[in-house]
C-alpha cells in the first residue's frame, strides 16, 4: 500500500490478536514527510486520524472510522558514541525486536532484556514497554512526532513523556492526540547487564558472569517458553496490568493467601502477579467462543481463531470480575481499545 489512502481495508493481518477489523480509510507512512498531505487529507473530509504501530498492544473494533495510518517509516541511525554513552535515533516503523538484534550485534548493548517483544519503535514509549526487570523509559532521550492537532512537530523529552509502569503522556494528556515519527535512545556506557528478574536469574544460573549476549539469549529463551509466539498463536501479549495495592491491602491478601506472587515496590505499596491471581481463579487454558487464556501465561488472552473483539472483552470482563470477588483486587487491561 502506498501513503495514498485506501478506503474499507482488512485490518486482520495489521493485529497481532487477528481480530476483523475494517478501516474506514488506511494509509501506510513510509517515510514521515508524507503526514502533512496525509493530515489534509483527513482534515477535508473530517476524518479522525488514528496511528497504528504492530497492532500488538490494541484492540480493534469491527469497523474503525476515520483514517488509519500505519508507520512504517524505517531507520536507525548512532549520533553519539562517547566514552559514558550511546545515543541513537530510530524512526517509528521499525519493528522493535530486530532493532534490539542490530543494536546488539553492533555492540550498542543495553536494551538486551527488551527482546522478542512484539510491535514497532514508535509504540515502545506509548506503553512504555518492560520485561525482565527493565522498562524502556530509562532508555528514552527524545520522542519526536507530531501534534495531530495543529499538525506541528514536537519533541518530548524524556520527563515530559511522565513514563510509569506501562504508561506515559501518549496514553494519558496526548492519547490520541501524537504521532510518533522518531524516539532518540540513550544507552550508558559501561553497561551494566540487569539480571535480578527472578525468571531471568534462574535462566542465567549456570551463567557465573552473565554479558549482554547471554542476557540475550536467556531472555529469548524465556520468552519462547512462556509466551505465544502471535504468529503462530494470535495474541497482544499481557492482557491484564499486574495491579498495584497498599502494604495494608496486601498484609490482608497475604494472611489469607501465603504463596501470593508479588514484588515490593519503592513506595512502600505491592505489585501482585496478574497471572498468578488469574490463574488462582481457575482460568488458565480456559477456552470460549474462539478465544482464551494462554495455558502457559495466564495474563495472555489468545485467539484461537474466529475469535471477535466481543468474545475477547466479554471473556475479559469476567475474568476481571472473578479476581474483584475473590481477592478485592481490580485488573486494569494492557492493550489500548481503539
Ligand atoms: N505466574 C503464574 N501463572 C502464570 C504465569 C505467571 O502464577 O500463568 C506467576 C509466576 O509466579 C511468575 C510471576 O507470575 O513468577 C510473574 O510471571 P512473569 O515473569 O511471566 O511476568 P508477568 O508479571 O506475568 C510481566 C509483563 C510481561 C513481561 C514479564 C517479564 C505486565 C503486564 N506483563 O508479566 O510483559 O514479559 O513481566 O518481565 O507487566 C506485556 O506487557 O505484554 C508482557 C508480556
Amino acid at each position: 500500500m502506498s501513503a495514498t489512502p485506501e478506503a474499507g481495508v482488512d485490518l486482520r493481518g495489521s493485529n497481532t490478536l487477528r481480530l476483523p477489523c475494517i478501516a474506514e480509510w488506511c494509509a501506510d507512512v513510509q517515510d514521515a514527510a508524507d503526514i502533512p498531505r496525509l493530515l489534509a487529507f483527513a482534515r477535508e473530509r473530517g476524518l479522525r486520524v488514528r496511528v497504528l504501530g504492530g497492532g500488538s498492544n490494541v484492540l480493534l473494533p469491527e469497523s474503525l472510522p476515520g483514517l488509519l495510518l500505519r508507520m512504517r517509516n524505517t531507520g536507525i541511525e548512532l549520533l553519539e558514541d562517547s566514552a559514558s554513552r550511546r545515543v541513537l535515533r530510530a524512526a517509528a516503523g521499525e519493528p522493535w525486536h530486530p532493532f534490539v538484534l542490530h543494536c546488539h550485534a553492533q555492540g550498542w548493548h543495553g536494551l538486551e532484556n527488551l527482546a522478542l517483544i512484539p510491535g514497532t519503535v514508535g509504540a515502545a514509549p506509548i506503553q512504555n514497554i518492560g520485561a525482565y526487570g527493565v522498562e524502556l523509559d530509562r532508555f528514552v532521550l527524545e520522542v519526536r512526532g507530531i501534534d495531530l492537532q495543529s499538525g506541528s512537530p514536537r519533541v518530548l523529552g524524556a520527563a515530559e513523556c511522565a513514563f510509569s509502569y506501562r504508561d506515559s503522556i501518549f496514553k494519558g494528556a496526548l492519547a490520541g492526540g501524537f504521532l510518533v515519527t522518531e524516539v532518540l535512545f540513550v544507552l550508558p556506557r559501561p553497561v551494566v547487564p540487569c539480571t535480578g528478574y527472578a525468571a531471568l536469574a534462574a535462566e542465567l544460573a549456570q551463567c557465573p558472569e552473565p554479558g549482554p549476549a547471554e542476557v540475550l539469549a536467556a531472555v529469548m529463551a524465556i520468552r519462547r517458553r512462556r509466551l505465544p509466539d502471535p504468529a503462530l498463536l494470535p495474541n497482544a501479549g499481557s492482557f491484564f496490568k499486574n495491579p498495584v495495592v497498599t502494604a495494608e491491602v496486601f498484609g490482608q491478601l497475604l494472611r489469607a493467601e501465603p504463596g501470593i506472587v508479588h514484588w515490593l515496590q519503592a513506595d512502600g505499596r505491592v505489585k501482585l502477579a496478574a497471572a498468578w491471581l488469574v490463574e488462582r481463579c481457575g482460568w488458565k487454558g480456559h477456552r470460549e467462543r474462539g478465544v482464551g487464556v494462554h495455558d502457559a501465561q495466564a495474563l495472555v488472552l489468545v485467539n484461537h481463531g474466529g475469535g471477535t473483539v466481543a468474545a475477547l472483552t466479554d471473556l475479559a470482563a469476567r475474568i476481571r470480575q472473578s479476581v474483584r470477588e475473590r481477592f478485592g483486587v481490580l485488573l486494569e487491561l494492557e492493550p489500548v481499545p481503539f
